[in-house]
Parts: C-alpha cells; sequence; structure tokens
C-alpha cells in the first residue's frame, strides 16, 4: 500500500513516516510539505535506514507523488499556541487547508484511496474533508481521539503500575477540550478499572485531567507533539492497509449512533482498507453520553462558523 502525507517534512509527518517505516506493513512511503528541501531530507534520512527496517520505496516530491496513493494522511497545519485551543486554530487552518483539498484534486487518486485527517482541529477538517468530493465521505478519517485513547491509556498504566497495552480505556468525542472519557467500560486486562489495587475515582479524574492537557503541555515542553502522534496515524494506517477491521476511535461522520450525526466526531469504528466499515455504538452512561452530546453541539458550532 503507497501512504503519501502532506506534512512529511514537519515533525507530526516525519515521525509518522518513521512509524510506517518501523511498521514495515506500508510498501511506499511518498512526503510533501512545504518545505520541499525538509520533506526531501527526511526522505533521505529515512532510506538510509531501510536496510535496518523494511524493503519499502521512500520518496519525496510535490502533489505528482501522490499520484496512485491507497491513503493520504494531512498533518500539514500551522500548530497552536499553548493557551489556544484547537477549536481556535480554525481561522488560521481552514484556508490553508482548502488549499490542500484543492491540490489533493488535482492528483490522480485510486478511486479507493482513503484520507486520514490529523491536522488540528482535525474534527472539523475531517468533516471538510469529507464533504469536499475528492473520495466518499465513508473513505475519510480523522485521527480523533486515537491519539488522546493512547495517552489516557499510557498514563492510566504509569498511575497504577500496569502493563500500558493491557489498559483499555476510550476517550470518544472531540480531538479537543470537550473530549470525553468512557470510564464505565474501561479494564486492564480483562478487569475493571475500578478492581486495580490503587483505584480511586480522583486518581482517574487527575489522569484524564492531564491527558486532555497532554497536548498543550508537550506544546510548551518541546514544541509540538510528534512520537505519540507518529504511532497513533500508523495504527490507523496499518489498520486500512491490512483492512484489519481493527476498531479504533477514529473522528467520522456521524449518522446516528448514540443519536449523533451531521458532524465528524470520534465513536469507536471499525477501520479498513475502505476506510470506515462500520461505526460501533458504545454501551455509556447518561454522563457519558450527554458529555458526547456536548462535543457534537460545540463542533457544530464551529462548524457553522465556517460555512
Ligand atoms: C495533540 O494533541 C497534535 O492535537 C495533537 O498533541
Amino acid at each position: 500500500m503507497k501512504v503519501s502525507i502532506i506534512g512529511g517534512g514537519g515533525r507530526v509527518g516525519s515521525d509518522a513516516a518513521y512509524a510506517l517505516q518501523i511498521g514495515g506493513i506500508v510498501r511506499e512511503i511518498a512526503l510533501v510539505d512545504m518545505n520541499a528541501e525538509m520533506a526531501a531530507g527526511e526522505a533521505l534520512d529515512l532510506r538510509h535506514g531501510s536496510a535496518l527496517t523494511a524493503s519499502q520505496t521512500i520518496t519525496s516530491g510535490g502533489y505528482e507523488v501522490v499520484d496512485g496513493s491507497d491513503c493520504v494522511v494531512i498533518t500539514a497545519g500551522l500548530r497552536r499556541k499553548p493557551d489556544e485551543s484547537r477549536l481556535e486554530l480554525i481561522n488560521r487552518n481552514v484556508g490553508l487547508f482548502k488549499e490542500i483539498l484543492k491540490s489533493l484534486k488535482g492528483t490522480k487518486l485510486p478511486k479507493t484511496a482513503t484520507i486520514l485527517v490529523v491536522s488540528n482541529p482535525v474534527d472539523i477538517l475531517t468533516e471538510l474533508a469529507g464533504v469536499s468530493g475528492i473520495i466518499p465521505q465513508g473513505q475519510v478519517l480523522g485521527l480523533g481521539t486515537v491519539l488522546d485513547t493512547c495517552r489516557f491509556r499510557s498514563l492510566l498504566a504509569d498511575r497504577f503500575n500496569v502493563g500500558a497495552r493491557d489498559v483499555h480505556a476510550l476517550i470518544l468525542g472531540e480531538h479537543g477540550d470537550s473530549m470525553v472519557p468512557i470510564l464505565s467500560s474501561a479494564t486492564v486486562g480483562g478487569v475493571p478499572l475500578s478492581s486495580v489495587t490503587g483505584y480511586t475515582a480522583e486518581a482517574v479524574g487527575e489522569v484524564f485531567d492531564s491527558t486532555r492537557k497532554s497536548g498543550a503541555e508537550v506544546i510548551r515542553l518541546k514544541g509540538g507533539a510528534g512520537r505519540a502522534v507518529g504511532v497513533s496515524i500508523k495504527k490507523v494506517v496499518e489498520a486500512i492497509a491490512l483492512d484489519s477491521g481493527a476498531v479504533l476511535p477514529v473522528s467520522a461522520h456521524q449518522e446516528g449512533k448514540l443519536g449523533i450525526s451531521g458532524i465528524s466526531l470520534s465513536m469507536p469504528t471499525r477501520v479498513g482498507r475502505a476506510g470506515v466499515l462500520e461505526i460501533l455504538e458504545p454501551s455509556v452512561t447518561a454522563a457519558e453520553k450527554a458529555g458526547l452530546e456536548k462535543s457534537a453541539s460545540s463542533l457544530k458550532d464551529v462548524w457553522k462558523q465556517i460555512q
């Protein structure tokens, strides 16, 4: 499978490319960036490691290298300031994103191509890509709360001293301030999270608060996220490449699960070569459902602003 990364010369795009190289599943990686030299440097640096990672074709260039891509990952965009919400970024990023979509319209993508939006505000830009007509809306996904869920699982594992891969605790809704932790179904190795030694609701609340602030904290400390975003992107891209049906909290256009429709946000979604195979309805408490409805309403307000 061929993957193009629009923004491949940047921190997120290049970390995603590196994760895909280490994963070794995709066959071809093409990097596109406004900073063409940087994209070329990232591609060269990656190619230098091929002998110890995977036999892949790794290139860079203008939009002509996007031709024939099975998945186009869009990471390009301005980064928010530590005190700026992802939704506040909309005024600066939507114009740039529309330019990217216009350039993508000029490329030769297979009818089965998928688009994975990472740029923020990811839910709004996922909705924008979905209605762009470049490819069917069901083939457009956003990274959504895959990253938040990864952070939450990792930070819960640190707090309770358990294996991070054994923690299953979803975050759904907006990849942003209104994200919702789904604690009612959280488990560790199949055991309810509430049974874990040291569990208290306060401790979990503190971990969720850290998770929600993680993006801003990483921006403050190192200028922006890259590593955890990169492996989150890899997880989604490889589910597409392998047509695995992996159930991931990607952002997608909602059509009624939990009564939410008409906007893109994160719900448990079966992901395969065709993109969104199926959106699953999670079992949530009334409070969690109300949180998701608030997430949808906040995103719809922003969506109206950019029409
Ligand atoms: C983050 O949460 C970049 O939105 C991404 O770090």
